[in-house]
């Protein structure tokens, strides 16, 4: 239960204020009545309309975005647009974040919830949630290097990675491979080409678990997650 204004604002797209002055203006419904007292507490489950249009509750988003390079994987910058900043306007929420980070310059598949519960699921290393990446090097890579990254890598300041999944997709002087991993350390891919002396030219990430980067979304866009794929990282409302 919830007082009606604080519920109808909580879903993102008008102001506590701009709640109270249609509940008072008759403008909301709930299960067919119209309520003019926003402190009058319901159910999350009643039917409610607002200005004519039905409310669809969620008490949290699940949205996948296609994050272009340039942005910053943070809710907010007062300098550099952010990956929140992207999403149009009727998909915020107040307390939007991106659950794991990718590097400004990196691209592809980003999550953005207001559910610490789920982002922490995802990103503890306890979990295991396998991240996958598509990573173009300056440099052709070699069943070595494919080997080093199964026995697990040591980061040149003595980091040790858990061992983890390189393929070579494409090969030759500007290789493609898909790396799979289960951490979330800072710089953690590219640091990782480093210490077998290969940058990174492009690096995309392209799954979370089950979930894929959809390949309709063109950078930039966003869309929620669906039921199936919120299901296959464990989302149960
Ligand atoms: N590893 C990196 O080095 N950068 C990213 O953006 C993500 C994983």
């Amino acid at each position: 239960m919830q007082r009606l204004d604080k519920l109808i604002a909580s879903q993102g797209t008008l102001s506590r204020s701009e709640t109270v002055r249609l509940i008072r203006s008759g403008q909301v419904t709930v299960d067919g009545a119209v309520c003019r007292d926003p402190s009058v507490k319901y159910q999350e489950s009643c039917r409610i309309t607002v200005a004519g249009q039905e409310l669809n509750y969620q008490q949290y988003v699940y949205i996948m975005l296609n994050k272009p390079a340039g942005i910053l994987c943070v809710s907010r910058d007062p300098k550099v647009p952010t990956v929140v900043d992207l999403l149009p306007a009727d998909m915020r929420r107040k307390n939007l974040f991106p659950a794991g980070r990718l590097d400004k310059d990196s691209v592809g598949l980003v999550l953005l919830t207001d559910d610490g519960d789920f982002a922490h699921r995802i990103l503890s290393p306890k979990n295991d949630m396998v991240k996958r990446y598509h990573v173009r090097v300056d440099a052709p890579l070699t069943d070595e290097h494919c080997r080093a990254f199964a026995k697990g890598i040591t980061l040149a300041d003595g980091t040790p990675c858990k061992p983890a999944v390189m393929t070579v997709l494409e090969n030759g002087d500007e290789p493609l491979a898909e790396v799979r991993i289960t951490e979330g350390r800072y710089h953690q891919v590219k640091r990782m080409f480093g210490v077998l002396d290969r940058g990174v030219n492009l690096l995309k990430r392209v799954a979370i678990g089950e979930v894929q980067l959809d390949p309709s979304l063109k950078e930039g866009e966003c869309r929620y997650l669906t039921d199936a794929e919120r299901h296959s990282l464990g989302i149960t409302e």
